[in-house]
């Protein structure tokens, strides 16, 4: 079974909180999810491999060691995009793929329209980005079609989930696991988290 990783964070939490409000407006929504994204990558990125190297400082020859290029980022579009800058500014070395789906608004499924991914996928460490945990269907789509490309190491970083969600993805890719900033509660009946935050995309990208 994949870890679930609730990054409880004191600065993390805050910011979840300025976010949730339907006050917020849609520039500081997108600097939050930044912020936060920039937080959740810090906790993500703990295990990545070293490569010893040797550094020249002003005074003398030290140990160093460096992150080799290792890392695919794979936004879920469209919410997911407002994730990717914070991660690259981490890792700029990394490649980034894009997965769009749509969530069908009646039968709640996720609908394919886009999918490019980095050739080299299967050498990478992948770190799915989506604010969004609902039912677990978009998820679930998206770490399939990566593992088709043979990816192997796989990680989600959502900022907010509801349990149905995490159940769907733990069931369906164990090996993966899963960064959160908030659990919530539930999903109502149209699918939509509790307390969430309401629609994430919309959120961002002012299309209310
Ligand atoms: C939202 C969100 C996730 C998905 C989560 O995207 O960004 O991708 O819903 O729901 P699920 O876990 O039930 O699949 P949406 O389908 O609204 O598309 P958008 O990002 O283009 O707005
Ligand atoms: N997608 C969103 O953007 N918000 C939800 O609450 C559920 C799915």
């Amino acid at each position: 079974m994949g870890k679930l990783i609730v990054m409880d964070h004191p600065l993390i939490m805050h910011k979840v909180a300025i976010m949730r409000s339907k006050d917020t407006s849609v520039k500081d929504f997108r600097e939050l999810v930044n912020e936060i994204a920039l937080l959740m990558g810090y906790e993500a990125t703990k295990d990545l491999q070293l490569t010893e190297t040797e550094v020249e400082t002003p005074l003398m020859k030290t140990k160093g060691f460096v992150v080799e290029k290792q890392v695919a980022l794979v936004p879920i579009l469209r919410a997911g995009l407002g994730m990717v800058d914070a991660l690259m500014s981490l890792i700029p070395a990394a490649k980034v793929g894009h997965i769009g789906l749509y969530r069908d608004h009646e039968t709640l499924q996720p609908v394919e329209y886009y999918c490019k991914l980095p050739t080299d996928i299967e050498k990478r460490q992948v770190l799915v980005l989506d604010p969004m945990l609902a039912t677990g269907g978009s998820s679930v789509a998206a770490i399939e079609f990566i593992k088709r490309r043979g990816a192997r190491k796989i990680k989600l970083v959502c900022i907010i989930a509801a349990p149905e969600g995490v159940r769907a993805v733990q069931e369906a890719h164990p090996d993966v696991d899963i960064y959160v900033a908030a659990l919530d509660e539930k999903l109502n009946e149209h699918g939509y988290i509790l307390p969430g935050l309401g629609d994430a995309g919309d959120r961002l990208f002012g299309t209310l």
